[in-house]
């Protein structure tokens, strides 16, 4: 079973090809950052046109990496929601174009199922087993941070949310504030390496929810560049930047374990682009009260191979999409 995958929900033009759910046999990105990057931001418009341009050839590359053609595909899996609305719909029609030339089945996926299911990538099950669940699964990307409670695949409970902004558009807009560039989240984490603990920034508990809240946080980080004029210092501005990735790690890492101890959950799983973030990671894997499950860097942000593995998974407990799939650029888990 070979099931051909594009994702365009963002900045990242990906094809990918995965065997049998989760054997990657290719995983090609392109990516926009360095177009961004001159903009401090993702622009949507360009971000649209970019895919357009990229597109053909990422599918071209993807196919040629797996040693495959288009015979040779089974399945066709397109992201068509959450994220842009002009991103999505380069991938989402791209990929119906093609299904419907080839007379193949199209599956239309919810980018966060994918994060979560490069969890299957990096540790494979077979779809019959249910020895992980139920699974807390706290996915942390760019636009989300929510907590679900997984009982089987594709069967979730949403048990908490931010209330504001996402872990990793905080990050991003801390980046900003320290004048660290963009993408924030690596840009946080290289300044925080060289960082002291001499600063503290507040976390939001919101005790008695699983909820999460960012904004206060990117608040007080505003006050204190301004009051402590450290724009200029690179050892100052490394403090801050270590302060507030400390601040955001632990409230996420205390909530997960918290909920994960509440839920008596089998293991916690880790993903979205933040999950690449070391002290995340390190944090969690020591703290967690169960066993943790956090994909390799790699498959961490946005990339094709996930939503292959999500198509398998749930594949067969969901129709093929009809051809008047739309894209949902609010679409939710559930
Ligand atoms: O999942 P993703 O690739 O795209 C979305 O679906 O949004 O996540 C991108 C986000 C960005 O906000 C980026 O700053 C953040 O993930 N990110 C990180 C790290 N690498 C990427 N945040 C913290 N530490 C990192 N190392
Ligand atoms: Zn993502």
């Amino acid at each position: 079973m070979n099931i051909l995958a594009i994702e365009t929900s963002c900045d990242e033009t990906a094809a990918a090809v995965v065997e049998n759910g989760t054997s990657i046999r290719s995983n090609v990105i392109a990516s926009q950052i360095d177009i961004h990057r001159r903009y401090g931001g993702i622009v949507p418009e360009v971000a649209s046109r970019q895919h357009v341009l990229s597109i053909v050839p990422v599918l071209e590359e993807a196919l040629s990496q797996a040693g495959l053609h288009l015979e040779d595909i089974d399945r066709i899996a397109v992201t068509h929601g959450p994220g842009l609305a002009g991103s999505l719909l380069v991938g989402v029609n791209f990929a119906k174009a093609l299904a419907a030339s080839i007379g193949l089945p199209i599956y239309g996926i919810n980018h966060m199922e994918a994060h979560l299911y490069a969890n299957w990538l990096a540790y494979p099950t077979a779809p019959e087993d249910n020895s992980r669940f139920p699974a807390l699964c706290l996915i942390v990307s760019g636009g989300h941070t929510e907590m679900q409670l997984m009982h089987g695949h594709g069967s979730y409970e949403m048990i908490g949310r931010t209330r504001d902004d996402a872990a990793g558009e905080a990050f991003d807009k801390a980046a900003r504030l320290l004048e660290l560039g963009y993408p924030g989240g690596p840009a946080i984490q290289r300044a925080a390496a060289g960082g002291t603990g001499s600063y503290r920034l507040p976390r939001a508990w919101l005790n008695g929810t699983h909820d999460f809240s960012f904004s206060g946080l990117k608040t007080a980080l505003y006050h204190m560049v301004r009051k402590e004029q450290l724009i200029g210092d690179a050892q100052l501005v490394a403090n801050a930047a270590a302060g507030f990735q400390e601040a955001v790690v632990d409230v996420l890492v205390r909530k997960a374990c918290k909920a994960a101890s509440d839920l008596d959950v089998t293991c916690i799983m880790l993903s979205g682009g933040v999950a690449a973030n070391k002290a995340l990671r390190d944090r969690l894997t020591e703290e967690s009260p169960v066993t943790v499950f956090i994909p390799p860097l790699s498959l961490c942000t946005d990339n094709a191979a996930m939503v292959a593995a999500c198509a398998y998974f749930t594949s067969g407990l969901r129709e093929p999409s009809a051809f008047d799939l739309d894209v949902e650029p609010a679409l939710s888990l559930c």
